[in-house]
């Protein structure tokens, strides 16, 4: 499938606030680095389970069954997003960075003092303070970074190689950079990873709207994501392989579960929370197969309509790229706008592979200036932060700005972003 305009227009009608914004102003969102727009169908199944399944589980009233299955249903959504083993592989929490603290906690009951940490330079401080907490407790001797090229943005595996060592206990990364939008080798560094006998974990938050992952093939030990970058809402997932959810002893109340992923997850779920992501998912799926408007059935045919509807989305994405790189007509790429300094791959292509993610600064603007004539002059919804990552500061920079695409954007939006940031540098000429 090949999403053109009347699909694109389909698509956005999924997405109640793509258009406007509260105020009924109509702007380009462009901000989906920082969280998604919440697609009608996450927030129908939230608004259902709120209201009809608010009990707690294990009773055999209905409220109380019926929050047990959407939690159970949920589950095995993530499942088939992820192609994980089965529901029972899929741990939540508040967040993924709380997700990847409660994983270090159990680490930390293993590790001797001796063990270090490899993981990449262009990581979110999700991924570095729960390693720092495991050196400041003495539970690992080291944090190791393998830095990006600078110029190009791109992460070479040799450079995490060179930094696995029999200590090695842990190598931790992002699926892409969160500033960059450079997507990070994980055949090349799971097979290092597996060579040391290291954990292999990857942060996909950033990544997981723009490609399907698929743990066994990638053959990950833990995977995070969080339902806010996915079309939902606020709340995350963690995979983790069986054998992990069975042998290590995360931090836990006594009377709570001790087996399956209940065994890691602290205080009672919020049912609503695997609703939506069950809604997202099958929006997703219906993506795959838009004729359908029925979802399709968890398992097998579900995760076959994710793989169609990954293939329609990267495809579209890409054309998407293409357009914010190297401009369309008359109008400049974002390599092409004088004074506009561009981080990270500058192109798209199997060897510059990267997400449709792109932080610059405009010469003559200050950050948070510059975001806001975007917003007041043009409605264009661009964040100026440092998005909690090291990459603002390699470059010596406090902030960046940064416009993520999405599928729900059109060319339209793209170009409009463009010819605002031309016509903005044309000024300071
Ligand atoms: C790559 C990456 N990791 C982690 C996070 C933080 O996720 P959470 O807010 O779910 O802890 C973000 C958020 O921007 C991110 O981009």
């Amino acid at each position: 499938m090949r999403i053109d305009s009347k699909f694109l227009a389909g698509i956005r009608r999924q997405f109640p606030a793509v258009s406007a914004d509260p105020a009924g102003r109509r702007r380009a969102f462009l901000d989906n680095g920082a969280g998604t727009l919440v697609t009608r169908r996450a927030a129908d199944r939230e608004y259902d389970a709120r209201v009809n399944w608010s009990a707690n589980v294990g009773n055999l009233f209905p409220e109380s069954e019926g929050a047990g299955e959407t939690i159970r249903e949920g589950r095995m959504a993530v499942a088939d997003l992820l192609n994980a083993e089965g529901a029972g592989t899929i741990i939540s929490g508040e967040s993924a960075t709380s997700l990847l603290f409660g994983l270090s906690y159990a680490f930390g009951r293993e590790f001797t003092g001796s063990e270090n940490v490899v993981t990449t330079g262009y990581e979110h401080y999700t991924n570095i303070n729960p390693w720092v907490e495991l050196g400041s407790n003495l539970e690992i001797k080291e944090l190791r970074f393998a830095e990006f090229d600078k110029d190009t943005g791109m992460l070479d595996p040799g450079a995490v190689q060179e930094l696995v060592d029999r200590n090695t206990k842990v190598v931790t990364v992002s699926a892409a950079s969160n500033v960059l939008g450079t997507r990070t080798n994980l055949a090349e560094i799971g097979k290092i990873a597996r060579d040391a006998k290291a954990y292999f974990i990857i942060d996909a938050v950033h990544h997981v709207p723009h490609e399907l992952v698929d743990v066994r093939r990638i053959g990950c030990d833990f995977l995070v994501f969080s339902g806010y970058k996915l079309f939902s809402r606020h709340g995350s997932f963690m995979y983790a392989k069986p054998e992990h959810i069975r042998k290590l002893s995360p931090y836990k109340v006594l009377p709570s579960p001790k087996r399956g992923p209940e065994k890691w997850e602290q205080g009672t779920r919020d049912q609503a929370m695997f609703a939506a992501i069950s809604g997202a998912i099958d929006y997703l799926a219906w993506v795959g197969r838009p004729s359908t408007k029925r979802p399709p059935k968890p398992g097998k045919a579900r995760r076959t309509r994710l793989i169609q509807a990954f293939k329609t989305i990267e495809r579209y994405e890409k054309e998407l790229m293409d357009i914010a790189l190297h401009g369309k007509g008359k109008t400049p790429g974002l390599n092409d706008i004088p004074g506009l300094r561009l981080y990270g791959p500058s192109n798209v292509s199997k060897e510059w592979e990267r997400d449709p993610t792109f932080s610059f600064n405009l010469r003559g603007y200050p950050d948070r200036a510059l975001s806001k004539k975007l917003w007041d002059r043009y409605r264009l919804a661009v964040g100026a932060e440092d998005y909690y990552s090291r990459v603002p500061a390699i470059y010596k920079k406090k902030t960046m700005l940064r416009a993520t695409f999405v599928h729900y954007n059109s060319k339209a939006e793209v170009l409009s972003l463009l010819s605002a940031l031309d016509d903005l540098a044309r000024r300071k000429k």
